[in-house]
């Protein structure tokens, strides 16, 4: 590690004070400039650029405290540094084997000399496609215990951008996107959507980050966060007159947002940079501007594919409850004497099924929902004891399948649906963990449907932000791996917890089986916004597009071709993959499922060959220590030709290709199953055209 200190503004003796002050500096290839300055009423205010091109305009910095004067003017500088640091960095999982962490940083003191000179720290990382700050508070006798009441940091854009956005809500980040001018949003929408089992909409101008957007001029902006912990995530307010964007964040039941000890920091805030869309999503800026490993031995952390009693679930063929009751209750209900429904999905029978055929494909691992007691009243009731998450099901045979599933190389995927009832969870987690670990489970994919409990917070908030944290390193200690569903999107906390796998916080798949669904633009969206905090359990693999198939009435269908369904296994990053449609329906298109089959969910090193918000994406990615390589291609409602140049590949080699496309006549709505599988032979300087249809996507394995 490179490691370059320079002291600037004169520290004689320690302290000095300049008012009106400035200070610019640039980032490791002088692409991007950032200028920190005080104001005359020693307001802090930064400015960030891109050669010629304003990103930032002159915006203020602050925090306002609830019980004490606030961190917003009256500032003097009592000292600044810059260092430039260069580093790379192995992560556990990942897209690429190493990362780089290059940036210079701009440390400033600040005091507040008529607050018996209080200080405050503001750390600014300057990468070459991007900045990251936080507010740092040192340990210090004036500044102890103390309340955030709301935090005025402001990022004032140079125009009206087009934004890819979803409302602001404090419960749910599980909506489709608009795009509209910053001046055109109305994010008032989200109430009227109503397939989202809790909301807290924040309002008319308040929209939920990573905000991505793109300029006039041509700029791809995105603003976000990392490393949430301890604080509550960051939706940003627009100011329609003059485009400033400042963090709206969710209050606790007493209407606090954050409680602080000194010495501590917030999250980072970032704003990514670029005049390509393809550097947004090669950007590494959220993990390196997150702690590394807090665990040590990661021996047991493993990615993953696995398959699940789940999709039959959500397309009704089968019930996660057991009998058609209401009220039941723990330690009373007496389980044994429920008349069953007939339809429970999460029988030994049917896992055993689920099992072989996991065994069968090479699949790791099989999820089971539904096979512990408290689904017959777990929705919507605002109950705090619904699960206990140990006592399965009388028709679940637990230990019998732990053996079954061992005997053939197959882990099962425990399921913790806490009805976002967390405080029952906190009181049962080490019981709950110290069954998976009796039975042998190793990873569990947890759940927050519903409103919080305690009631009065949020799944935003500070302190349920904390209970995510509280789970992962918990299951660390039982070296358990999470899949989250409904938490808070995620900031890059898997680089500091590597068994912190994936979560789904976002509008998954599987709203395409029992809602108006993810439109046909939506995975050409994810990549640019909530999956720049982290891997999405997205849940792809579906060949059953439409779900009339099940019962003729229904109108319901995942909204691309079966080609795209095998695309997004590359597009949208995971170390944790599901094929998340039944084995019956694989086995009707076996030839298509060789992909999923022959995917990887590690790797190397991974390109972006093409990319545009909204539009399309094409990513190579290259299997984790094999010569290997996957391609997917997706696009929107149009169709397109994806064009790759193979220049990746080792030259002077031949390779075989394996090419997933749609049929000429696929059409994500009108003829959306139909494919065509084709072999061809590929070098370095072959260049791939794949033709999408609309709505579609194309898939490659090239070996
Ligand atoms: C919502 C989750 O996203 C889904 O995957 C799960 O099956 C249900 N909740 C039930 O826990
Ligand atoms: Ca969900």
């Amino acid at each position: 590690m490179i490691r370059m200190k320079s002291l600037t503004c004169a520290v004689a003796v320690g302290l000095i004070a300049c008012s009106s002050y400035a200070q610019t500096i640039t980032s490791p290839n002088k692409s991007l400039t950032l200028s920190f300055s005080l104001s005359v009423k020693g307001e802090p205010v930064y400015q960030l650029s891109l050669g010629k091109k304003s990103v930032i305009l002159p915006s203020k910095l602050g925090v306002e405290l609830r019980e004490e004067p606030s961190f917003l003017s009256g500032f003097t500088v009592a000292r600044v540094e810059t260092f430039l640091v260069d580093e790379t960095w192995e992560p556990v999982w990942g897209e690429v084997k190493t990362i780089r962490n290059n940036y210079r940083e701009l440390k400033v003191t600040l005091q507040q000399p008529e607050v018996g000179n209080r200080a405050l720290g503001i750390t600014f990382r300057l990468f070459n496609d991007g900045l990251g700050f936080r507010y740092e508070f040192a340990a210090q006798d004036n500044l102890k215990y103390f309340i955030v009441a709301g935090e005025k940091t402001e990022f004032r854009l140079a125009g009206d951008h087009l934004a890819f956005w979803i409302p602001g809500d404090f419960d749910t980040n599980e909506y489709a996107y608009s795009h509209t001018k910053l001046s055109e949003v109305d994010a008032r929408i989200g109430r009227r959507v109503g397939e989202i089992f809790s909301k807290s909409v924040i309002g008319e101008n308040a929209v939920q980050t990573p905000l991505m957007m793109k300029s006039a001029d041509g700029l791809y902006i995105n603003i976000f966060e990392a490393a949430l912990v301890n604080y509550p995530a960051m939706h940003l307010e627009i100011d329609k007159q003059t485009f400033t964007l400042t963090p709206v964040l969710a209050p606790d039941a007493a209407g606090n947002r954050a409680y602080l000890q000194a010495p501590c920091t917030t999250p980072w805030r970032t704003i990514m940079v670029s005049t390509k869309a393809a550097d947004i999503l090669a950007s590494k800026i959220i993990l390196n501007l997150n702690e590394p490993s807090k665990i040590t031995d990661v021996s047991w952390i493993k990615p993953m594919k696995y398959i699940g009693i789940w999709w039959e679930l959500h397309v009704g063929k089968s019930s996660w409850n057991y009998a058609d009751v209401d009220n039941v209750r723990l330690g009373t209900t007496d389980w044994q004497n429920l008349t069953p429904n007939g339809r429970h999905g999460a029988t030994t029978a049917r896992t055993k099924y689920y099992i072989d055929f996991a065994a069968r494909h090479g699949f790791d691992a099989v999820l089971v929902e539904g096979w512990n007691v408290g689904w017959e009243d777990w929705f919507g009731k605002w109950k705090e004891e619904v699960f206990d998450f140990v006592t399965p099901y009388p028709d679940f045979d637990v230990a019998g399948l732990q053996t079954y599933a061992a005997e053939r190389g197959v882990k099962l995927i425990m399921h913790h649906e806490t009805s976002a009832s967390v405080t029952n969870y906190e009181r049962r987690m080490d019981d709950a963990f110290r069954f998976m670990n009796r039975y042998g489970y190793d990873a569990v994919k947890t759940g927050y449907v519903g409103r919080i409990i305690p009631r009065g917070e949020y799944h935003d908030g500070q302190w349920t932000v904390n209970h995510y944290v509280r789970v992962v390193e918990k299951a660390a200690r039982y070296k358990i791996m999470v899949n989250a569903h409904e938490p808070v999107r995620p900031t890059g906390l898997h680089r500091t917890y590597p068994n912190w796998l994936a979560c789904e916080a976002a509008r998954g798949n599987e709203f395409n089986a029992w809602s108006s669904g993810n439109p046909p633009d939506h995975e050409t969206i994810l990549p640019f916004t909530r999956l720049l905090g982290g891997p999405m359990d997205y849940t792809p693999g579906i060949f059953q597009i439409k779900m009339s198939y099940y019962d003729p009435n229904r109108k319901e269908q995942v909204h691309t071709t079966l080609a795209k369904q095998l695309a997004l296994y590359v597009t949208m990053y995971s170390p944790l993959q599901m094929a998340a449609d039944l084995p019956e329906n694989y086995e009707r298109f076996m030839d298509a499922f060789q992909f999923i089959k022959d995917v990887a969910v590690d790797w190397d090193n991974t390109r972006i060959l093409e990319a545009e918000p909204g539009d399309y994406i094409t990513i190579a990615r290259k299997a984790k220590g094999k010569e290997e390589w996957f391609l997917g291609a997706i696009t929107d409602e149009n169709k397109r030709t994806a064009t790759a140049a193979l220049d990746f590949l080792e030259p002077n080699r031949s390779y075989a290709a394996t090419i997933y496309a749609d049929a000429p006549n696929a059409h994500w709505e009108k003829n959306p199953m139909a494919y065509s599988i084709d072999s061809t032979i590929v070098t370095n300087e072959t260049v791939l055209k794949l033709k999408l249809a609309e709505g579609g996507g194309a898939a490659v394995r090239i070996r």
